[in-house]
């Protein structure tokens, strides 16, 4: 593993992160035999706008129940598991963190639905799959860890199939600087890598994907946020967030992620590329 990609996965290896979600459930009086999608997404749907945006994206697919489909950088594995629940079609999610991935295999089968939902460690820039494998892929904010954003959208069009469509709903760069740190992906600037939209846009096109659907999400986004104050010392937090993924100081790195909404130092892009069908 090379450095960057190690200390970026430093970042996101929490110890003993199943027992802990469990206990976050138990502790709300969940029944763990019944358990369902809707339970766990306080902990497992890790990017802005949450369960919301997920419903938005998979409307936005155009997935259907007979594809195979790559979810790249999927974290705990919610997005993964509402996207084979909402259409019924079988998911691979790969992400860096084998804490990560330890977990999202246990929930998967703690809902039963490991049939059509599976789970594997491997690094974006190196996907461990042939040519054209996928009907489709989608990549949920993971792109901001990702110094390497043509190396990293080259593979997605090596393992999608011709006239494949790839989801992308990622923080860009915006038109100020600096960035405030932490943030929910980086605890400080040296494993965050923000591009502004336009240069985003030129990389996934130089990359071979034609450009379907490109919108700009940055105002729900600064709505999501609203709220955020500067959390007090020591706050509470509940039994079950994603304080569990990326540490107790969760609140001070929303309020951030507030802040650089607001003053326009973040963006967020929701994108469809297209692999064009082979001449
Ligand atoms: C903010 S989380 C989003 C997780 C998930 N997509 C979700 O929405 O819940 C970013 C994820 O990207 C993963 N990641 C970062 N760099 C990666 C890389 N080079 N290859 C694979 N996964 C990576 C991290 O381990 C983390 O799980």
């Amino acid at each position: 593993m090379i450095k960057e990609t190690k200390d970026i996965h430093s970042y996101y290896s929490p110890n003993d992160l199943y027992n802990r979600i469990i206990d976050g459930l138990n502790e709300i009086g969940k029944e763990l035999s019944t358990i369902t999608l809707e339970d766990l997404h306080p902990v497992d749907e890790f990017h802005i706008r949450g369960t919301v945006a997920t419903k938005e994206l998979i409307e936005l697919s155009g997935f259907t129940s007979d594809m195979l489909i790559l979810d790249v950088g999927c974290g705990v594995g919610g997005s993964t598991r509402r996207l084979s629940h909402e259409i019924g079609c079988c998911v691979t999610g790969v992400d860096l963190s084998h804490e990560y991935i330890d977990a999202a295999q246990r929930l998967t089968r703690l809902l039963d639905m490991q049939e059509r939902v599976k789970f594997q460690t491997a690094s974006a820039l190196d996907l461990p799959f042939e040519d054209n494998s996928f009907d489709g892929v989608w990549s949920i904010q993971m792109n901001m860890n990702v110094e390497d954003k043509f190396s990293w959208l080259k593979e997605l069009h090596r393992v999608v199939k011709p006239n494949g469509r790839v989801i992308l709903y990622e923080v860009c760069a915006n038109k100020n600087t600096p960035v405030y740190f932490p943030v929910p992906w980086a605890q400080e600037s040296s494993i965050s890598f923000l591009v502004e939209p336009d240069l985003f846009r030129e990389v996934i096109t130089s990359a071979g994907f034609t450009v379907d659907v490109w919108q700009d999400k940055t105002d729900l986004a600064q709505k999501a946020f609203a709220n955020m104050t500067k959390p007090v010392t020591d706050p509470e937090l509940p039994e079950l967030g994603v304080h569990l993924l990326v540490g107790n100081d969760i609140l001070t790195k929303a309020y951030n992620l507030h802040r650089n909404l607001d003053e326009e130092r973040v963006s967020l892009i929701e994108t469809v590329a297209v692999k064009p069908l082979a001449p």
